[in-house]
């Protein structure tokens, strides 16, 4: 009996509670006031939309890939990132969006990254402005981009400013009857012979150490008097040693 009374009052005191809260609540919308709707952002970085046709990206191999993400300016490492869909063709818009984008980010950009999230190289580059609002998606349209394995070592390698092979194999009458600049690159090398050895292939496909080209710039070879090794001591162009093995050993795929 004392046990069920107890219980009842409890459950009285529960249902006046209730009754409390609702009157409050009464009471503050009779008041007459309201409140202008706050609308919250539900995060503190940003919003991003990049619209863009990523060509060749099919031909990557190894241990890299091409992402969406944003760096700032302190490392070399993204601070978020998308590898970019295998399902994209050389015909299909893909749209990447990254949500909560650290404001810290300084650019958007579409990478050559390792399994570390080390950014390798840059094909596309996006300045975050300043006065950039939260509330207002960053929308970017690269258009069409070349990401391809052979488009990045011929634009970071080839042409690039560090080891840029194009200033002396710069036609096929040039250093050892190579030519090395953007139009000519490809078809100079796979599965031609070399002038300096015609015993040797310059680009083997599917066999990276037996391909002349790799050897030139990895260790050198008896027949070229020019010492290559000395274009690849920079850290930013010895990951390409690594590429340039995977996209040789991968097939070569142009
Ligand atoms: C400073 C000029 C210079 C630069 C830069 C240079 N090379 Fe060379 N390269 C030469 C010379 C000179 C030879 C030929 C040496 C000889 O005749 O013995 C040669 C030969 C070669 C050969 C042998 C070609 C054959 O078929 O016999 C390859 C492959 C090669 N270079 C690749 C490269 C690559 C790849 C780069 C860029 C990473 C590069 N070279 C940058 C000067 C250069």
């Amino acid at each position: 009996m004392t046990i069920h009374s107890t219980h009842s009052m409890k459950k009285s005191i529960t249902f006046i509670a209730a009754l409390c809260t609702l009157g409050m609540s009464f009471t503050a919308c009779d008041d007459g006031h309201v409140d202008d709707p706050v609308y919250e952002h539900t995060s503190d970085g940003y919003e991003v939309q990049i619209t863009g046709t990523f060509k060749s990206l099919d031909t990557w191999t190894g241990a890299y890939s091409v992402v969406a993400g944003a760096f700032d300016d302190e490392s070399e490492y993204s601070l978020i990132q998308k590898v970019l869909p295998s399902s994209a063709t050389d015909s299909t818009t893909e749209v990447i969006t990254l949500s909560n984008v650290s404001i810290d980010s300084k650019t958007l950009e579409i990478a050559v990254v390792n399994t570390l999230r080390k950014r390798i190289a840059t094909i596309y580059s996006y300045d975050i402005p300043e006065n950039q609002r939260l509330d207002d998606t960053i929308k970017i349209n690269v258009g069409t981009l070349n990401v391809g394995m052979f488009g990045a070592i011929d634009q970071f390698i080839f042409q690039g400013t560090g080891t840029n092979c194009s200033r002396c194999h710069s036609s096929a009458e040039g250093a050892g009857h190579l030519d090395l600049t953007s139009a000519n690159a490809y078809a100079s090398l796979v599965g031609k012979t070399a002038y300096k050895d015609s015993t040797q292939t310059r680009i083997l496909p599917g066999d990276a150490e037996g391909s002349f080209l790799y050897k030139v710039i990895t260790q050198g070879d008896e027949h070229v008097s020019y010492s290559h090794q000395g274009l690849f001591t920079d850290e930013k162009y010895a990951a390409f040693l690594d590429i340039i093995a995977s996209w040789i050993n991968g097939g070569a795929k142009e």
